[in-house]
Protein backbone atom coordinates (compact mmCIF):
# COMPACT_ATOMS: atom_id res chain seq x y z
CA UNK A 1 0.00 0.00 0.00
CA UNK A 2 1.44 3.26 -0.87
CA UNK A 3 0.30 6.66 -0.34
CA UNK A 4 0.47 10.48 -2.10
CA UNK A 5 -0.12 13.95 -2.04
CA UNK A 6 -2.60 14.71 -5.09
CA UNK A 7 0.66 15.86 -7.42
CA UNK A 8 2.36 12.29 -6.49
CA UNK A 9 2.98 9.91 -9.22
CA UNK A 10 4.25 6.29 -8.57
CA UNK A 11 4.06 3.14 -10.25
CA UNK A 12 0.92 1.34 -9.41
CA UNK A 13 2.28 -2.54 -8.37
CA UNK A 14 0.53 -5.39 -10.24
CA UNK A 15 -1.69 -6.07 -7.41
CA UNK A 16 -2.37 -2.73 -6.25
CA UNK A 17 -5.43 -0.10 -7.50
CA UNK A 18 -5.03 3.58 -7.77
CA UNK A 19 -7.48 5.55 -6.16
CA UNK A 20 -8.60 9.11 -5.26
CA UNK A 21 -10.30 9.87 -2.10
CA UNK A 22 -10.85 13.02 -0.67
CA UNK A 23 -9.98 12.94 2.81
CA UNK A 24 -11.45 15.82 4.93
CA UNK A 25 -11.35 18.19 1.80
CA UNK A 26 -7.72 16.99 0.79
CA UNK A 27 -7.66 15.00 -2.31
CA UNK A 28 -5.65 11.48 -1.56
CA UNK A 29 -3.79 9.35 -4.36
CA UNK A 30 -3.05 6.37 -3.10
CA UNK A 31 -2.24 2.85 -3.89
CA UNK A 32 -4.04 -0.08 -2.47
CA UNK A 33 -4.79 -4.12 -2.36
CA UNK A 34 -8.29 -4.44 -3.91
CA UNK A 35 -8.56 -6.35 -0.62
CA UNK A 36 -7.94 -3.80 1.88
CA UNK A 37 -11.02 -1.82 4.29
CA UNK A 38 -11.14 0.79 4.03
CA UNK A 39 -10.79 1.55 7.54
CA UNK A 40 -7.38 0.36 7.20
CA UNK A 41 -6.72 2.82 4.36
CA UNK A 42 -7.76 5.61 7.06
CA UNK A 43 -5.71 4.53 10.28
CA UNK A 44 -2.64 2.84 8.97
CA UNK A 45 -2.34 4.20 5.64
CA UNK A 46 -3.30 7.81 6.13
CA UNK A 47 -2.57 7.84 10.13
CA UNK A 48 -6.34 8.98 10.89
CA UNK A 49 -6.76 7.31 14.35
CA UNK A 50 -9.67 8.60 15.73
CA UNK A 51 -11.66 5.99 13.64
CA UNK A 52 -11.55 3.40 15.54
CA UNK A 53 -11.92 -0.31 15.61
CA UNK A 54 -13.97 -2.15 18.01
CA UNK A 55 -15.07 -5.38 16.62
CA UNK A 56 -14.15 -5.70 12.70
CA UNK A 57 -18.06 -7.21 11.99
CA UNK A 58 -20.47 -4.58 11.60
CA UNK A 59 -21.77 -4.47 14.89
CA UNK A 60 -20.40 -2.25 16.88
CA UNK A 61 -20.30 1.73 14.69
CA UNK A 62 -16.83 2.80 16.09
CA UNK A 63 -15.50 2.65 13.03
CA UNK A 64 -18.43 4.74 10.89
CA UNK A 65 -17.02 7.81 8.60
CA UNK A 66 -18.67 9.60 6.22
CA UNK A 67 -18.61 8.45 2.78
CA UNK A 68 -20.17 11.28 0.35
CA UNK A 69 -22.10 12.49 3.59
CA UNK A 70 -23.50 8.91 4.24
CA UNK A 71 -22.49 7.52 7.36
CA UNK A 72 -20.52 3.65 6.78
CA UNK A 73 -19.14 1.38 9.03
CA UNK A 74 -15.72 1.71 7.47
CA UNK A 75 -14.84 -2.14 8.26
CA UNK A 76 -17.23 -3.27 5.85
CA UNK A 77 -16.30 -1.01 2.95
CA UNK A 78 -13.46 -1.87 0.76
CA UNK A 79 -10.81 1.26 0.46
CA UNK A 80 -11.20 0.40 -3.59
CA UNK A 81 -14.92 1.29 -3.56
CA UNK A 82 -14.25 4.58 -1.85
CA UNK A 83 -12.53 5.71 -5.07
CA UNK A 84 -13.91 9.24 -5.90
CA UNK A 85 -15.76 9.66 -2.81
CA UNK A 86 -15.33 12.29 -0.23
CA UNK A 87 -14.26 10.80 2.81
CA UNK A 88 -15.13 13.10 6.36
CA UNK A 89 -13.36 11.03 9.48
CA UNK A 90 -13.67 12.44 12.90
CA UNK A 91 -10.60 14.52 12.78
CA UNK A 92 -12.24 16.76 10.17
CA UNK A 93 -15.34 16.99 11.67
CA UNK A 94 -14.64 20.06 13.37
CA UNK A 95 -11.08 22.61 14.62
CA UNK A 96 -10.18 22.94 18.23
CA UNK A 97 -11.27 26.54 17.81
CA UNK A 98 -14.31 25.90 15.69
CA UNK A 99 -15.82 22.78 17.43
CA UNK A 100 -19.08 21.58 15.19
CA UNK A 101 -22.25 21.74 17.07
CA UNK A 102 -22.54 18.12 17.61
CA UNK A 103 -18.45 17.89 18.81
CA UNK A 104 -19.98 20.69 21.55
CA UNK A 105 -23.31 19.17 22.37
CA UNK A 106 -20.88 15.70 22.86
CA UNK A 107 -19.01 18.07 25.33
CA UNK A 108 -21.37 20.50 27.48
CA UNK A 109 -23.98 17.02 28.02
CA UNK A 110 -20.93 14.56 28.59
CA UNK A 111 -22.19 12.29 25.80
CA UNK A 112 -18.94 10.18 26.27
CA UNK A 113 -17.17 8.12 29.16
CA UNK A 114 -13.60 6.14 27.64
CA UNK A 115 -14.80 7.78 24.37
CA UNK A 116 -14.18 5.01 22.19
CA UNK A 117 -17.61 4.94 20.82
CA UNK A 118 -17.49 8.88 20.10
CA UNK A 119 -15.76 10.02 16.81
CA UNK A 120 -18.51 7.13 15.44
CA UNK A 121 -21.27 8.65 17.37
CA UNK A 122 -20.45 12.09 16.15
CA UNK A 123 -20.45 11.06 12.63
CA UNK A 124 -23.56 9.37 12.37
CA UNK A 125 -25.07 12.42 14.67
CA UNK A 126 -23.80 14.60 11.70
CA UNK A 127 -25.16 12.51 8.87
CA UNK A 128 -28.65 12.93 10.84
CA UNK A 129 -28.55 16.15 11.25
CA UNK A 130 -27.74 17.42 8.30
CA UNK A 131 -30.95 15.83 7.02
CA UNK A 132 -33.24 16.06 9.56
CA UNK A 133 -32.10 19.62 11.89
CA UNK A 134 -34.81 18.87 14.25
CA UNK A 135 -35.02 15.20 15.20
CA UNK A 136 -37.18 14.01 17.81
CA UNK A 137 -36.08 11.74 20.22
CA UNK A 138 -36.70 8.86 18.86
CA UNK A 139 -35.39 9.35 15.91
CA UNK A 140 -31.91 10.11 17.16
CA UNK A 141 -31.82 6.81 19.26
CA UNK A 142 -33.21 5.09 15.73
CA UNK A 143 -30.40 6.81 14.04
CA UNK A 144 -27.60 6.07 16.27
CA UNK A 145 -28.72 2.50 16.84
CA UNK A 146 -26.44 1.12 14.53
CA UNK A 147 -23.48 2.13 17.47
CA UNK A 148 -22.82 0.88 20.57
CA UNK A 149 -22.09 2.40 23.58
CA UNK A 150 -20.80 0.39 26.33
CA UNK A 151 -20.34 3.12 29.07
CA UNK A 152 -22.97 5.80 28.86
CA UNK A 153 -26.36 4.03 28.84
CA UNK A 154 -27.03 6.12 25.88
CA UNK A 155 -29.22 9.21 27.65
CA UNK A 156 -26.51 11.84 27.40
CA UNK A 157 -25.54 10.91 24.10
CA UNK A 158 -28.86 11.35 23.26
CA UNK A 159 -28.75 14.44 24.81
CA UNK A 160 -25.76 15.24 22.95
CA UNK A 161 -26.76 15.18 19.66
CA UNK A 162 -30.31 17.50 20.13
CA UNK A 163 -28.41 19.79 22.02
CA UNK A 164 -26.47 20.12 18.86
CA UNK A 165 -29.72 20.04 16.67
CA UNK A 166 -31.25 22.91 18.86
CA UNK A 167 -27.84 24.43 18.26
CA UNK A 168 -27.60 24.12 14.51
CA UNK A 169 -30.95 25.56 14.16
CA UNK A 170 -30.10 28.79 16.63
CA UNK A 171 -27.17 29.59 13.83
CA UNK A 172 -29.18 29.04 10.50
CA UNK A 173 -32.37 31.01 12.16
S1 LIG B 1 -15.35 -1.95 13.85
FE1 LIG B 1 -16.70 -1.55 12.22
S2 LIG B 1 -18.67 -1.87 13.04
FE2 LIG B 1 -17.31 -2.39 14.67
S1 LIG C 1 -18.11 6.20 25.84
FE1 LIG C 1 -17.10 4.29 26.16
S2 LIG C 1 -17.93 3.03 24.58
FE2 LIG C 1 -19.10 4.83 24.47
Amino acid sequence: MTYGGSSEVRTVGADERRITVTVNGERRVVEVEPRLLLAHLIREGLALTGTHLGCDTTSCGACTVLVDGVPVKSCTMLAVQADGCEVTTVEGLGTPSELDPVQEGFSVEHGLQCGFCTPGMMLTSKALLDANPDPSEDEVRWALSGNLCRCTGYQNIVKAVLWAAEKKRGATA
